[in-house]
Parts: structure tokens; C-alpha cells; sequence
């Protein structure tokens, strides 16, 4: 099988937009976004897998195969997630979907869908995901962006507010990972 590197540029070479990135995020960008998984009751659903970092680590916390989702847009991916995990639900969808896939009560999602700047994607994909969601549900994302990936007016908008997790300045480029949860009423 080709590795995880080649078949992410070539997906990056055809779908620039999707992809945004040049390689795979590194096992300790994966690690921090997985933490503390192990402890989250309910669903788990991972957007934008592309070959499987975070995936990985997911299953590595001990979360079991059947409790979890990845919703991928790209089909070489989702080809390349069924075969690497089986017993994991991969579908082949728009994060935008998630909604009507039959999640309800989610416990996390961990999202490496590109947000930062794409005021649309935000509504879309955040907004959508939070519909799924339990109560204290958290909603993990990667950025590249030393600030949070989503401004304030939107997370009012969104009712949710964001919270560095850190920074793992050894991925290319260098790495940050927030959390947002509900704003309690
Ligand atoms: C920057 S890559 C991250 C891949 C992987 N999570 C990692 O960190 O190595 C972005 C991924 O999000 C996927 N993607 C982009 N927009 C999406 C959307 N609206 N719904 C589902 N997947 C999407 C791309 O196909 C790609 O796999």
C-alpha cells in the first residue's frame, strides 16, 4: 500500500482547497487532539480523517471501533480508512451532513476540516455538528493559526466558546489544537 504521505499529496495536488495541508498531522499533533477520549461517554465522531492520524490515536485511547464515526469527503480516503480500521463506520459525505446521519448524543468531535477563515464552513460544519451533540459535548479542532480558528461573533452566533489546548510546535507547519464547548445558559 502506498504511504500515508504519497497518498496525501496526491490528494492535496488534486484537491487543494479540501486538503490544505501537505502531510499527514504528526503523532503528537494526534495525541493532543485525542486526549483524554478515554474518559467520553457516547458517540465518537471524527470529520475530515483524510488517511487516519488522528484515527489512530483515537482507537489508541481505547475508544472501541463501534463507537466510532469518520466522515470524510474525499472517496481515495475513505477507501484507504475502511481498509486501515475495520469495524468503523466511514462515511463517504460532507461534514455538512452530520446531521442526518443518525448521530445524536456525540460525545466529541475531533475535527480536522479546515475552518479558519471560512466564515460558511463554520456555520455549516460547527454549527451543524453542536446540533448532534450531547450537553457537554466537546467539539476538538487543529489549526495552524496561533488564535482561535473561529472569531468571537461567530462562537456567540454558535453559543460556543473556545479554549486553547496548546500548541505541538514540531508538526509542519507548527500545530494548535482548540476545544469548544457550549456556553451554559
Ligand atoms: C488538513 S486535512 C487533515 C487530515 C487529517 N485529519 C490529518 O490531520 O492528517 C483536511 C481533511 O479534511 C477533509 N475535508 C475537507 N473539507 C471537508 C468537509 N466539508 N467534510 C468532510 N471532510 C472534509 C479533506 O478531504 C482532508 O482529508
Amino acid at each position: 500500500m502506498a504511504s500515508d504521505f504519497t497518498i496525501f499529496l496526491g490528494e492535496m495536488l488534486r484537491r487543494p482547497a479540501e486538503v490544505s495541508a501537505i502531510a499527514p498531522s504528526s503523532a503528537a499533533v494526534a495525541r493532543l487532539m485525542t486526549r483524554g477520549l478515554d474518559r467520553v461517554a457516547g458517540p465518537i465522531v471524527e470529520i475530515g480523517p483524510g488517511t487516519g492520524s488522528f484515527t489512530r490515536a483515537i482507537l489508541e485511547q481505547g475508544v472501541p471501533a463501534d463507537r466510532l464515526t469518520l466522515i470524510e469527503m474525499n472517496p481515495r480516503f475513505c477507501e484507504t480508512l475502511a481498509q486501515r480500521f475495520p469495524g468503523v463506520r466511514v462515511v463517504n459525505r460532507p461534514a455538512q451532513e452530520i446531521g442526518s446521519l443518525g448521530l445524536s448524543n456525540v460525545g466529541a468531535v475531533i475535527s480536522g476540516v479546515p475552518v479558519l477563515a471560512r466564515p460558511q464552513i463554520q456555520r455549516e460544519v460547527v454549527g451543524e455538528a453542536f446540533g448532534v451533540m450531547a450537553a457537554q459535548g466537546v467539539f476538538v479542532q487543529i489549526t495552524y493559526s496561533p488564535n482561535a480558528p473561529i472569531p468571537d461573533e461567530m462562537q456567540a452566533r454558535l453559543g460556543i466558546r473556545a479554549v486553547k489546548r496548546g500548541t505541538v510546535w514540531t508538526n509542519l507547519p507548527p500545530a494548535r489544537v482548540f476545544e469548544f464547548h457550549r456556553v451554559a445558559h
